[in-house]
């Protein structure tokens, strides 16, 4: 199959890249900058040098690669720009769907995320509601609604990212926070998933139906278990307790949908992925 992977170059785009070379597929990959490109060539894809907020270029891109499917992995999240983030998302999504319609593409795969359920303490499914008053709502209801409109679009709602290159690594944004006494005991739910098995789901996705997927690992956890286990696995003081009878928030994902799907992670638990940070 010929593969474009938009965002090729990011946290699972690195990853992603050589696993759909290795099933034998013609892949492409799209950066903004020169110097990836060459690293992408020497991963095995034929690099496209655009910017997705250029329509124009993109469509162009997109038109001249001819592929049989788009995987859509793009994030602007390096320097934790979250307003950047939300532009990609609904922009960035918008124009790549219109350049795939264009070029006859008819599957796109796309990188959302888990965590904007509406709060409780069930688990929730790919039918529960998104809350709207989520600050990532807007960019992320944009991202699945645009990529919904194509003939066969996947949607991987992924839980939080860990593992190398991610913000939980060692020398990672929230291991500092960590390290600084900034992350509270508290109960808060998380979702994770290692980087390794994101980037495995979205090649097991080709063969997936259209719809969205939660892509977490089988132990959503709160922050008063994962916390203390993280903190010894990069060698950080465990922060105080504080609130002890406090209401939980966030929500606990299923990931009973990816499972049924054929998905099996590496990293069943962050139990074991972080022992491995
Ligand atoms: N679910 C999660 O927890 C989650 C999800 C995503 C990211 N993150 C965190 O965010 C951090 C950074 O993410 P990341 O490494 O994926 O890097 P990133 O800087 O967010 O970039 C991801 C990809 O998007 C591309 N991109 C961004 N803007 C673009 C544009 N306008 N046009 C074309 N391509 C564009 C980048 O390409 P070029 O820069 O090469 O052009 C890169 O390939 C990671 O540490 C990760 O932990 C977490």
């Amino acid at each position: 199959m010929k593969i474009l992977v938009a965002g090729a170059t990011g946290t699972v785009g690195r990853r992603l890249v050589p696993l759909l070379v290795e099933a034998g597929h013609d892949v492409s990959g799209t950066t903004r900058s020169a110097e990836r490109a060459q690293a992408l060539e020497e991963s095995g894809a034929r690099p496209l040098v655009v910017d997705v907020l250029d329509a124009e270029a993109l469509r162009t891109a997109v038109a001249d690669d001819r592929p049989d499917v788009i995987v859509h992995q793009l994030t602007d999240l390096a320097a934790e720009d979250f307003a950047a983030n939300n532009r990609l998302r609904a922009e960035g999504t918008r124009n790549l769907v219109e350049a795939a319609k264009a070029a006859g593409v008819e599957t796109m795969i796309a990188q959302s995320i888990a965590w904007l359920y509406v709060s409780g303490d069930t688990a929730a499914t790919e039918d529960d509601p998104l809350d709207p008053h989520a600050p990532p709502y807007p960019g992320v209801s944009a991202l699945e609604e645009a990529v919904a409109t194509m003939p066969h679009g996947v949607v991987l709602r992924y839980g939080a990212f860990y593992g190398p290159g991610t913000w939980y690594a060692p020398d990672g944004a929230i291991a500092e926070r960590v390290r600084a006494g900034l992350m509270k005991l508290n109960p808060a739910w998380t979702s994770f998933v290692h980087v390794d098995d994101a980037a495995a789901a979205a090649v097991e996705a080709l063969e997936w139906p259209a719809g969205a997927v939660n892509v977490v690992d089988d132990e959503p956890a709160l922050a008063t278990e994962w916390i203390p286990v993280y903190c010894e696995a990069i060698g950080a003081p465990v922060p105080e307790a504080r609130g002890r009878h406090a209401r939980s928030t966030g929500r606990p994902i299923s990931n009973a949908k990816a499972r049924e799907l054929g998905w099996t992670p590496q990293f069943t638990s962050w139990r074991e992925g972080f022992g491995k940070l």
